[in-house]
């Protein structure tokens, strides 16, 4: 059962296509057939297989999304679907799994490889930049890059009208997305889940600020903010400021679309040769990342029960510069 398969499953990431031009290449490199599972773990469950050679990658490089489609599965979190799964591998002669996405799809893999002989590699691909064990995840670069061109096109129009924006960014658990993209767009605060949000305290730097006759302000908030997103931070600081005016803009799912970035696709490329090169070497159950600029490995578990740490640094640059 030297066949390999790859799937993407749960939000999708640009550079996904990178990573599935990569593995399949690498794959007929090392003369193993390679197939493609639609919809993630749903299209496991329902069979949607199919082979892919080198030209079905072709020209797929600079594309976002996935060409495989994602999914979140709720059934694959039941065992009798998981074994149909299994049995599906098993009629195309799979032996070995790389499945592309974050935690949930992780989580999953770890399961099923500790219910069934199947040998599981894992490459991280989320925007939210989330997983222990590697220092960028596929997608997050291109989703900075997004976002931090939106804030500087709101803060043309902000700067216009002396305005104060909030803007929300992705991250349900995390704050990484808003602090990377916050710093590079110069706001004047950045609201993350891993740091305690204190209003007053907001509103006291926002006066202060003010007081400097800026002429707009932008506070970025993670929507994942234990505060609340955009809006109800805004409405705290209204009720506590009325003087501002005041607007809020949600990027939401823009930050998760468009062309991958060069490092998402270069990151991309490499994580998807280290993944067959895994397999290749019998490793399994692990993910595969970039430390230092050099690939890492880490079983799943690890990946995904701590979660990436925020940067103090980064803090430190916020707190000063933003002052
Ligand atoms: O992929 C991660 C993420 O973009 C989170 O930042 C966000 O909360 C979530 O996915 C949104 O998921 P969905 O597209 O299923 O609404």
């Amino acid at each position: 059962m030297k066949n390999i398969a790859i799937l993407t499953s749960g939000g999708d990431s640009p550079g996904m296509n990178a990573a599935i031009r990569s593995i399949v290449r690498a794959g007929i490199y090392n003369k193993r057939r390679v197939f493609g599972i639609y919809r993630g773990y749903d299209g496991l469950i329902d069979n949607e297989i199919k082979e892919l050679n080198s030209s079905d990658v072709s020209n797929i490089i600079q594309l976002g999304g996935t060409i495989l489609k994602s999914a979140r599965s709720e059934r694959f979190m039941l065992p009798e679907f998981r074994k149909i799964a299994f049995e599906n591998l098993q009629k195309n002669n799979i032996g070995s799994l790389i499945v592309l996405g974050g935690d949930g799809t992780f989580k999953g893999a770890s399961v099923f490889s500790s219910e069934f002989k199947i040998q599981i590699i894992g490459i991280p691909c989320t925007i939210d930049n989330d997983l222990y064990g590697t220092d960028f995840c596929i997608g997050y670069d291109t989703a900075i890059n997004t976002a931090m061109e939106a804030i500087d096109k709101i803060r043309d129009t902000a700067d216009s009208h002396n305005r104060l924006f909030f803007i929300e960014v992705m991250g349900r658990d995390a704050g990484l997305i808003a602090l990377r993209c916050g710093i590079a767009g110069g706001a004047e605060g950045i609201l993350i889940p891993e740091t305690v949000t204190d209003v007053d305290a907001l509103v006291e730097t926002l006066n202060k600020d003010w007081k400097r006759t800026k002429s707009s302000m932008i506070v970025v908030v993670a929507e994942g903010d234990e505060a609340g997103g955009a809006y109800e931070i805004s409405k705290k600081v209204k009720e506590k400021c009325p003087k501002f005016d005041m607007r809020v803009t949600t990027l939401g799912h823009i930050q998760r679309g468009g062309s991958p970035t060069c490092m998402d696709r270069v990151l991309a490329s490499r994580l998807g040769l280290a993944a067959v090169e895994a397999l290749i070497n019998n490793e399994q159950n692990l993910m595969v990342g970039i430390v230092n600029q050099h690939i890492s490995k880490i079983p799943f578990d690890k990946a995904t029960k701590h979660h990436q740490e925020i940067n103090s640094e980064l803090l430190h640059v916020l707190d000063v510069l933003a002052s």
